[in-house]
């Protein structure tokens, strides 16, 4: 195979700043490839060890996270907030699908975001967009808005940051996410549902106190809960200067996450990101929407999986409630007709964002789950299988998607919209969400 994890410079590359200090990024990406990596070659043969099972129908894959996550939000509640509704939500998976659930954030690096376009006029002043913490800042001034290098190495430094007080939770015990009687479940009685939630989580309460008796120990001493990390490859000069080598093993790993994906955006055949994605030794994901063809998404497992291996290649589609009956089956379809391998994941977020009036962007926790609920039942008849979702959440009580069991509004949205890009659901919502999918046949 030709290729270097600087051969994507040879190739068109969408999506990327344009940092008018040459010098100074070429100094920034030298620094960032001598520094310590934030996972292992290990971990990410483990995910992909994982993935190839969730691919079988062996094991569920839950990975959420922020849309975007920001410098400032690295904060230690925020990001135990947000471990503790993934892990909530995947002990409801569990009890409920009756399957191994392999839990992926979407963090410590989700700091670069794809813009519809490069540049932002207000009032007759054009600067660059804003392409997230890694690359600038939001604020609409020159001196925010001009690409940072530096950024790239506090974009690293964060992630480290987050990944180490999220291994240090997770080692530590965490012992309340254990104990359904310490979730926050006030929530539940604004749903006609109540009674059936209130089962779910006291039958896991009672089963996850069965095996503490069984084996007279806390469940986290016996059962040290495995966790992964994800981010969107977008800016590629990071991801380049983290692309390593280890000792006694072949090829290159990707070692600032162990689930890089890449969005449509970046997904042409012969573009940049491709070329970066298909080097790699890491399990890669792209994300498909309404407007793939399937000479491209053949084309992409051809291209990212050529040996076929099982775990290597997640398609995450992300069609929205009323397209995805359109588009499904057929890719499903193509996919299965050629033999290739492949992880399918539903993100039903994506596909469901819409403007209101005011210009707000939310998303119906009705949408949402009918997407989900649609996917499980195409997999099912095409006679696929829908191996886990991505979702954007938070664990904070935001109002950023409308719905869910307390009826969010319009008019409630504006009481704690936090979010500077995609609307998440927050914490009651998802935990509802994961109730729904547990409860599904
Ligand atoms: C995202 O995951 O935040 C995103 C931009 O998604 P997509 O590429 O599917 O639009
Ligand atoms: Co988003």
């Amino acid at each position: 195979m030709n290729w270097h994890p600087e051969s994507w410079q040879s190739r068109t590359a969408v999506q990327q700043p344009n940092y008018p200090d040459a010098a100074a990024l070429a100094r920034a990406v030298d620094d960032l490839r001598l520094l310590p990596p934030l996972v292992t070659s290990w971990e990410v043969e483990a995910l992909r060890a994982h993935f190839a099972q969730a691919q079988a129908g062996q094991r569920f894959v839950l990975q959420g996270g922020d849309c975007a996550e920001s410098f400032d939000d690295c904060r230690p509640e925020l990001i135990t907030n947000r471990l503790k509704v993934l892990l909530q939500m995947s002990l409801v998976l569990v009890h409920g699908m009756k399957t191994r659930v392999t839990r992926v954030g979407r963090f410590a690096g989700q700091y670069a975001k794809p813009r519809s376009a490069d540049d932002e006029t207000r009032d007759g002043v054009t600067l660059p967009a804003y392409r997230g913490d890694m690359v600038n800042a939001s604020p609409f001034t020159a001196a925010d808005r001009v690409p940072d290098p530096r950024r790239l190495l506090e974009a690293h430094t964060r992630s480290a940051m987050t990944i180490n007080f999220v291994r240090g939770l997770i080692d530590g015990g965490f012992a309340d996410l254990h104990h359904p009687e310490y979730w926050d479940l006030a929530w539940v009685q604004h749903s006609p549902l109540a009674a059936e939630y209130q089962a779910r989580v006291d039958a896991i309460g009672e089963s996850l106190r069965f095996m503490e008796r069984l084996a007279g120990t806390e469940l986290h001493e016996f059962n040290r809960i495995d966790f992964f990390t994800s981010h969107e490859a977008l800016l590629l000069w990071y991801e380049q200067a983290q692309t390593r080598q280890v000792p006694r093993k072949p090829g290159w790993y990707n070692l600032s996450t162990h689930f890089p994906w890449i969005g449509m955006r970046t997904a042409d055949l012969d573009g940049a990101h491709v070329e970066y994605c298909r080097g790699i030794a890491n399990p890669v994901g792209v994300k498909v929407g309404p407007s793939i063809t399937e000479d491209w998404l053949l084309g992409l497992c051809r291209t990212l999986n050529p040996d076929n291996q099982a775990g290597r290649l997640v398609l995450i589609h992300r069609m929205g409630a009323e397209k995805i009956g359109d588009h499904l089956p057929r890719l499903i379809d193509g996919v299965r007709r050629k033999g290739h391998r492949v992880l399918w994941l539903c993100d039903p977020m994506h596909g469901n964002t819409r403007t209101l009036g005011n210009g707000v962007k939310t998303r119906r926790f009705d949408d949402i789950l009918s997407e989900l609920t649609a996917a499980f039942d195409i997999h099912r008849a095409s006679g696929s299988h829908l191996g886990g979702v991505h979702l954007e959440l938070t664990g904070e009580d935001v109002t950023e998607c409308l719905g869910g069991a307390r009826e969010l509004l319009e008019q409630d949205l504006q009481r704690a919209y936090r979010s500077q890009v995609d609307p998440r659901l927050n914490y009651e919502q998802a935990l509802e969400l994961a109730l729904k999918l547990a409860a599904l046949p």
